[in-house]
C-alpha cells in the first residue's frame, strides 16, 4: 500500500519521469497490412504487429474453434496448420505468415460434413469437455501427414525404414497436445482407425 506521503510525491513527479516511464511515442502500436489464405479463403488485415496467429484467427477473424489455454507454448490448444505444418498459434505473429495457408478447425470440416478426424474422435469419445479438441484434431491430421512423409520422431528406432504408425509414434507426436479431461487412449485409437490400421 502506498502511504499518504508517498502517494503525494509520486503526484508531485512529472508525467514521463522516473523509473517504468515510456519515452515519447511508443504507446502507438505499429501496424502492419497481412494477406493470409484462411481455410481456402484470403484474408486481408490490418493489425498491430504484435498480434499473434491465434488472436488473428480468433478476435479479428472470428474463428474461435482455436482455442487459447496457456498462450504460451505448453498446451496445444491453439494448434492450426500453416503451409502443412502444425504450429502453436499462439507462439507466432500473424504478420509473419505473409502469403500463407492456415488451415483451423473449422476448415478442416463442418457439422454437416466432418473430417476423418473429428469423426473418428466423435466415435471413439476422443474427447469429454472438448476445449482441447480443435488443437488435438488439427495435431492428429498433421501427425499422420508427418508420418506419411517419413519424418522421424524422438522414438523412431529404425531411420532407414518407412515409419509406421504406432501407439508409441502416436502419443510421442501428440505430446505437446495436453487434454486435462485424460481422453488420451481414445484419441490413439481415434488416430490409429484415421490411419487405416485397426484401431
Ligand atoms: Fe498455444 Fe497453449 S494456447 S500452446
Ligand atoms: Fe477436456 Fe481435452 S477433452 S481438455
Amino acid at each position: 500500500m502506498v502511504g499518504a506521503s508517498a502517494a503525494a510525491a509520486l503526484a508531485a513527479t512529472p508525467a514521463g519521469a522516473g523509473a517504468g516511464a515510456k519515452p515519447a511515442g511508443t504507446d502507438n502500436p505499429v501496424m502492419a497490412k497481412v494477406s493470409l489464405t484462411v481455410n481456402g479463403q484470403r484474408r486481408d488485415l490490418e493489425l498491430d504487429t504484435r498480434t499473434s496467429l491465434l488472436d488473428a484467427a480468433r478476435e479479428h477473424l472470428h474463428l474461435t474453434g482455436s482455442k487459447k489455454g496457456c498462450d504460451h507454448g505448453q498446451c496445444g490448444a491453439c494448434t492450426m496448420i500453416v503451409d502443412g505444418r502444425r504450429i502453436n498459434a499462439c507462439l507466432t505473429l500473424a504478420v509473419m505468415h505473409q502469403g500463407s495457408e492456415i488451415t483451423t478447425i473449422e476448415g478442416l470440416g463442418q457439422p454437416e460434413n466432418l473430417h476423418p478426424m473429428q469423426a473418428a474422435f466423435v466415435k471413439h469419445d476422443g474427447y469429454q469437455c472438448g476445449y482441447c479438441t480443435p488443437g488435438q484434431i488439427c495435431s492428429g491430421v498433421a501427425v499422420l501427414a508427418e508420418i506419411k512423409a517419413g519424418i522421424p520422431s524422438h522414438v523412431t528406432a529404425d531411420l532407414t525404414a518407412p515409419t509406421q504408425v504406432t501407439e508409441a509414434e502416436i502419443r510421442e507426436r501428440m505430446s505437446g497436445n495436453i487434454c486435462r479431461c485424460g481422453a488420451y487412449s481414445n484419441i490413439v485409437e481415434a488416430m490409429t482407425e484415421v490411419a487405416g490400421r485397426p484401431a
